[in-house]
C-alpha cells in the first residue's frame, strides 16, 4: 500500500496509467506493463509526427550522416556504461545476468558504428561529446536519474530499467528504427545491414530486458510508482530532444564543413 506520508509529483497526468501513482494493492506485472505500454502510445500519439523522432524532418545527407554517426558512437558507449549501473546495484541475479548481456552489445554496437564512420571519412575520439543540449540532458537523465540516489536499491533498478531499456529502447524498437532504416536504406545500405542484422535485434532484446525487469521484479505499489514516474520523466526529455532536432538539423545543414 501507498505510503500516505510520501509526497509523490506526478511527472505527466490525463493519460492512461495516472493510477499506477498512487496504488492501493500492486497490479499484476502483465497488467504494469500494458498499462505503461499504452501510457507510451498515448504519450507519443498526442505529439505531431516530426517530434516522435528526431530523424524526422530532413533529409539524410552524408555530412549529416557523420554528425549523426558520431553522437551515436557516443550514445553506444553510453548504452554500456549505464546496465553497468544496475549491474552493480541489482540485488537480483538474473536482472544482473541480462545486463551483462547487454552490456557486451552495446560494445559490439559501439566498435561496429565507429569502424563504418572511419570507413566513411569520419573522426571518433575522446574528445568527442555531443553538442546538444537537451540530448544531453536525456543521457545525464538515464546515467543519474535526474540526480536521484535511492537507498532502496530496487528502485534504482527499476528507474534505470524504466528510462533506458523500456523507455529509451523500447521505443527504438517500436518506431525509431524501422524509421532510420528507411532514411538510410538508399544513403548508406552498409550501415543499412548494420542496423538491420545486429542492432535491432539487440536492441529488440534491450526493450524486452525493459519488460522483464519492470513486469518480473516491480512488484510493489512502491517500485510500481517509481516505474512509471521514471517512464514519464524519459518521455518528457526524450520528446524535449525530438522537438530540438527540427532547429539543430536546419543549423547543422547549413554549417557543416564539408569534412566534419
Ligand atoms: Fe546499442
Ligand atoms: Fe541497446
Amino acid at each position: 500500500m501507498s505510503d500516505p506520508n510520501i509526497f509523490v509529483k506526478k511527472i505527466l497526468s490525463g493519460l492512461p496509467g495516472d493510477e499506477l501513482y498512487a496504488l492501493e494493492q500492486p497490479e499484476p506485472g502483465k497488467e504494469y506493463l500494458k498499462l505503461l505500454e499504452e501510457r507510451r502510445w498515448s504519450f507519443w500519439n498526442s505529439k505531431p509526427d516530426d517530434e516522435k523522432s528526431h530523424y524526422q524532418g530532413y533529409d539524410v545527407t552524408p555530412e549529416l550522416l557523420k554528425n549523426s554517426l558520431a553522437r551515436q558512437v557516443h550514445a553506444e558507449l553510453a548504452a554500456m556504461h549505464a546496465p553497468n549501473l544496475s549491474l552493480q546495484v541489482s540485488p537480483w541475479q538474473e536482472v544482473k545476468l541480462w545486463y551483462a548481456r547487454q552490456m557486451n552489445e552495446e560494445g559490439r554496437h559501439f566498435r561496429l558504428i565507429r569502424d563504418h564512420l572511419l570507413e566513411l571519412g569520419g573522426t571518433w575520439n575522446d574528445d568527442y561529446a555531443p553538442d546538444f543540449a537537451e540530448w544531453n540532458q536525456l543521457f545525464g537523465l538515464f546515467m543519474n536519474l535526474d540526480n536521484h540516489f535511492f537507498l532502496d536499491k530496487r528502485k534504482e533498478v527499476i528507474a534505470r530499467a524504466a528510462v533506458l531499456n523500456f523507455g529509451i529502447e523500447g521505443w527504438d524498437h517500436l518506431y525509431v528504427q524501422p524509421l532510420f532504416l528507411k532514411k538510410v536504406e538508399h544513403v548508406d545500405s552498409t550501415l543499412h545491414d548494420i542496423y538491420d542484422e545486429v542492432i535491432m535485434p539487440d536492441e529488440t532484446i534491450h526493450y524486452q530486458i525493459g519488460q522483464f525487469v519492470l513486469g518480473e521484479y516491480a512488484t510493489t505499489t512502491e517500485l510500481q510508482r517509481v516505474g512509471v514516474e521514471y517512464l514519464d520523466r524519459q518521455l518528457v526529455a526524450h520528446h524535449r530532444v525530438n522537438v530540438a532536432f527540427k532547429g539543430y538539423h536546419e543549423v547543422k545543414q547549413s554549417d557543416l564543413p564539408s569534412d566534419s
